[in-house]
């Protein structure tokens, strides 16, 4: 891995929410920054805030694209001068009723959200392997790990890639490779502002031990914490749940 002031991160999903706030965060640290979103239009929030500064390369990806992935992260390791670090944090979602689930929508979830994970973590690795390793980090979810109502396509799309960064760890560990998930509870980003009515936010608020949604930067600091050898370097193949309590809770009190 890169010296503290030369290591490279790739942020997929970086535009918005947890990928920008992480953006943020690890380039107040000295981290080079690769921020990556769907295509131009979506990326243009990061080229706002961080079009100027230094040490930041900016690029559509759409994750789901195998070519374009080996592509962007080749002109990245070219860019930056190298790839210590990757966030997957690229996601869509949806809370739709089983019953009220169509297969092409279950379809797309999947497809951006694991095999999106999945080919842009191996294109990271397939270099990181000859460069002396590195750090993923994946964004996971609360509902990959628990049955939440409404969740059958987002849910699976999370149960698989907690279990994708359990086996990528495993397949890893020997090139020096980390990979670890964040299961976060309910964010206060773009995608949970557009999906989350008053009343979701209610329910959410009842089961919920800290009684309140988390806020990007404090899923960003436990990502920069798990991307940073020097702190995390036994951590691998991981789930860590940033939830406010939820994951661990029984009964709640209503007082
Ligand atoms: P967000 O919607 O604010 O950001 C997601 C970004 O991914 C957007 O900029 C979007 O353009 C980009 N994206 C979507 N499809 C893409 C594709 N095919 N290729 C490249 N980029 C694409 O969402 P947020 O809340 O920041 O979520 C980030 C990650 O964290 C997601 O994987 C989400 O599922 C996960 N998560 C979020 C939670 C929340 O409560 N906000 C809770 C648990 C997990």
């Amino acid at each position: 891995m890169a010296e503290a002031a030369n290591r490279v991160a790739l942020i997929t999903g970086g535009a918005s929410g947890i990928g920008l706030a992480t953006a943020k965060l690890l380039l107040k640290s000295g981290w080079r920054v690769a921020v990556v979103d769907r295509d131009e239009s979506t990326l243009e929030p990061a080229r706002q805030e961080l079009g100027t500064a230094k040490g930041v390369f900016l690029s559509p990806l759409d994750v789901t694209d195998d070519d374009a992935a080996g592509r962007v992260v080749a002109q990245v390791v070219e860019a930056l001068g190298g790839l210590d670090g990757v966030v997957n944090s690229a996601g869509i979602a949806a809370d739709v009723h089983t019953l009220d689930t169509p297969v092409d929508l279950f379809r797309k979830i999947l497809d951006v959200n694991v095999v999106g994970t999945f080919i842009v973590a191996r294109a990271a690795a397939r270099i990181m392997k000859d460069t002396g390793g590195g750090a993923i980090v994946n964004l996971a979810s609360v509902s990959g790990v628990r049955g939440s109502k409404g969740r059958s396509a987002y849910g699976s799309s999370k149960g698989a890639v907690c279990v994708l960064t359990q086996v990528m760890a495993n397949d890893l560990a020997r090139f020096g490779i980390r990979v670890n998930a964040i299961a976060p509870g309910p964010v206060d980003t773009p995608m949970v502002q557009a999906l989350h009515a008053p009343k979701d936010r209610a329910l959410w608020a009842r089961h919920l031990p800290m009684r309140r949604y988390g806020k990007p930067d404090e899923i960003a600091s436990v990502i920069e914490f798990l991307l940073d050898g020097t702190k995390s370097s036994y951590v691998t193949g991981e789930i860590v749940a940033v939830d406010g309590g939820f994951r661990g809770a029984g009964i709640i009190a209503d007082d």
